[in-house]
């Protein structure tokens, strides 16, 4: 794989998601975006934010890549221990604190998914039985649609695809990935084409189905679609609120709908469904492990910042990174206070707490090697959030990482019910996929 550093990765990502659009239209979504982000910071109060550090190598603010700089915290917030500074020493008050701990995410990082979301309407677009690779599968195009009768100019449509082993004779487990577009007939220009079987057909080896959602069929991946889509649906076309919630907890509501899906589906067993995603649908796979408790399992591809990497280390992608206006958008408007006047150190939570919210069940952290990939999604930081979120795996009766010290690349933790991973290629969870497949074999063979 191709080394892909932050930047780059963004630029690759958004040119790929954009290249059905012409450079007018990039244009006028940034200048969107931008007019939307100072929107927020006025309603926040906020004149300036600090600019984050740069993801490109030999630029002068290149962002830190020096270990013995990374922690400038002293102490990170106790996912065991209330807000009142009582400590959690029973699963009944862990039950209790999640509450907490939620509520903080809700309002200050994520953003509140609002109650009166309205209600989706699953149909099958097309369905052909076919091949995939050497195994006989069925494949489902389906669409999710959104009642709109409330605010019927904005319309929103879930695009997801299912494939199933054909001749299953009972539910499958499935395993959903939060998907790109690739326009028709796209290619990766100087990328390598990954060898050997596909993730899905992994999965269809061992008898298991795979599905791709597509996050940005329901809400656009920028601010200026943050008027439209669920979101705006919802806000009937106007801006968001302070604690309104950002493209992460949308993307995982659609996959939380997408499961709906999947347990009127007979072919599905939906005790055995999990999330994947990669980069900030890595992201958007953690969210949605952790607020949607009948995901059984996740595999949560190079995160980074915004995911499973602790907020406050100083190492790769910022804060200030994500609060500026190409990335606000998956986070609540609150969340840009962190970038100024607050600072990383005055969250109230950080990302073990998130990893905590998805105990008791298995959650494997996926990361590149940091020369190949790069280092700005913090592959330690990722690992650090795995070994934090410890204790309340432990409290659960399940199992922690069981090293707190960083192993080096390609070994492999799985020991415990969360499972850590550095693999040796790019920015990609590829070479990660047998060994997690392994892993969800534990759970989902049993
Ligand atoms: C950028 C961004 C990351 C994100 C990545 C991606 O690099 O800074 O936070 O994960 O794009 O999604 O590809």
């Amino acid at each position: 794989m191709k080394r892909l550093p932050g930047l780059l990765a963004l630029l690759f990502i958004t040119t790929t998601l954009f290249a059905q659009f012409s450079r007018e239209d990039f244009e006028r979504l940034n200048k969107l975006s931008n007019e939307d982000h100072q929107l927020m910071m006025k309603m926040l109060g906020i004149t300036e934010i600090r600019p984050g550090p740069s993801g490109t190598p030999g630029a002068p603010n290149y962002c830190n890549t020096d270990e013995s700089k990374a922690t400038s915290y002293t102490t990170l917030p106790d996912p065991l221990v209330f807000n009142d500074g009582t400590p959690v020493t029973t699963p009944a008050q862990w039950e209790k604190r999640k509450l907490e701990i939620f509520e903080l995410f809700d309002r200050e990082v994520y953003g509140r998914m609002p109650a009166n979301v309205p209600d989706v309407t699953w149909s099958v677009v097309s369905e052909r039985d076919t091949l995939d690779g050497e195994f006989p599968v069925n494949i489902k195009e389906l669409v999710g649609h959104v009642d709109n009768s409330e605010y019927p100019v904005i319309n929103v449509d879930i695009q997801l695809t299912l494939t199933v082993p054909k001749e299953a004779k009972k539910p499958v487990p499935v395993i959903m990935e939060f998907g790109f577009i690739f326009p028709k007939n796209f290619k990766f220009q100087n990328m390598p084409v990954p060898q050997g079987p596909t993730w899905g057909q992994q999965l269809l080896a061992k008898g298991w189905g795979y599905a791709v959602i597509v996050p940005t069929s329901y809400q656009a991946d920028n601010g200026a679609g943050t008027r439209e889509g669920i979101i705006g649906l919802v806000n009937k076309g106007q801006p968001r609120k302070a604690d309104d919630w950002g493209s992460l907890r949308a993307w995982a509501w659609g996959a939380g709908r997408a499961l709906d899906y999947f347990t009127a589906n007979p072919d599905v067993d939906e005790t055995r469904v999990g999330i994947e995603g990669l980069s900030r649908y890595g992201k958007a796979a953690i969210v949605t492990l952790a607020y949607e408790p009948r995901f059984a399992i996740g595999l949560i591809g190079s995160s980074g910042a915004g995911g499973a990497k602790i907020y406050r280390r100083v190492f790769g992608e910022q804060v200030e990174n994500l609060a500026a206006s190409g990335e606000y958008h998956w986070f609540a408007p609150n969340f840009i206070k962190y970038a100024g006047p607050l600072t990383p150190l005055d969250l109230p939570v950080d990302a073990h707490e998130l990893v905590a919210l998805c105990a008791p069940r298995p959650v494997f952290i996926s990361g590149g090697s940091t020369q190949v990939e790069g280092p700005w999604i913090d592959a330690k930081g990722m690992f650090l959030a795995g070994v934090f979120a410890g204790p309340v795996y432990e409290l659960l009766g399940k199992k922690s990482l069981g090293i707190t010290d960083f192993p080096p690349q390609c070994t492999t933790w799985f020991n415990g019910d969360i499972a850590y991973r550095q693999h040796e290629g790019g920015h990609t969870v590829g070479p990660n996929w047998p060994v997690f497949i392994e892993f969800a074999e534990r759970y989902f063979n049993k």
